[in-house]
């Protein structure tokens, strides 16, 4: 089943989903959290950190993980996907940090890194909630489009509209890099409940292809449209040719 939650604005939509992944946290300490990074849901982090500080939130027994990883980038890289997640979430709240994974983008034996991730996942358990955004050419994690749906943990070749689009994170387009970790279609399906936050109109067109175009790998969100719990927030932006 799929529920499309209409907000205003990024401001409401980053609220939501913090409300939402709060209330999944509170009834359930112990949640698997499937997190994601990008600008879409850095405010629903800040609204986390928010509750967690004002005491309204404890993450001590909450277990994390992460969609995907840039192939060659560790910790010390300011791009890194790990240090997006120390920055904007683990050094700020009470998450017991020997329970947030990450895919090993300093491990550059892809098949390696990816057989250790999909143990992790195998260890931990599907998400209880896997946050989404989805990417301008349909992407769920860096699940490019492609001609099948990949199941497991698998190292990509990120695409040239990717590319363009992440570039604005580093010095100049060369330093981007070119090929990632992402967790597959398959571990992404298993999670019990997928919230996917999209912002922005740029994001319209291919958010109504996500949920109402055909389920084909050349748009990898629409395999959600099998899931049987999806939590669409968007802002008005983002469902302007849906709500129209
Ligand atoms: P964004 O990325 O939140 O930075 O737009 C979304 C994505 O590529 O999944």
């Amino acid at each position: 089943m799929m529920r499309i939650y209409c907000v205003k604005d990024y401001d409401e939509l980053s609220r939501a989903a913090a409300n939402r992944i709060a209330a999944q946290v509170t009834l359930k300490p112990d949640s698997v959290l499937g997190v994601a990074t990008g600008s879409t849901p850095v405010g629903m982090y800040e609204n986390l950190v928010r509750m967690y500080e004002s005491g309204d939130l404890d993450f001590s027994e909450v277990t994390t993980v992460n969609l995907d990883e840039y192939k060659g980038l560790g910790k010390e890289s300011s791009q890194s996907y790990v240090y997006y997640m120390e920055e904007k979430l683990f050094s700020k709240v009470n998450l017991n940090r020997e329970r947030t994974f990450v895919p090993d983008g300093t491990e550059l034996d892809s098949e390696k890194a990816c057989r250790e991730y999909d143990e992790i996942l195998a260890q931990v358990g599907p998400a209880d909630i896997q946050v989404l955004g989805i990417g301008h050419d349909g992407h769920i994690g860096f699940n490019e489009p492609a001609d099948y749906f990949p199941d497991g943990t698998h190292c990509v070749a990120l695409d040239e509209m990717t590319i363009q689009a992440n570039k604005r994170f580093f010095e100049s387009e060369k330093d981007v890099p070119r090929e990632s970790y992402t967790m597959g279609i398959g571990a992404i399906m298993r999670a019990k409940t997928i919230l996917l936050l999209v912002s922005g109109e740029e994001k319209a067109g291919i958010l109504k292809k996500a949920l109402f175009g055909p389920v084909t790998p050349r748009v990898p969100a629409s395999i959600l449209q099998f899931h049987q719990d999806v939590v669409v927030i968007g802002d008005e932006g983002a469902l302007k040719e849906i709500t129209e």
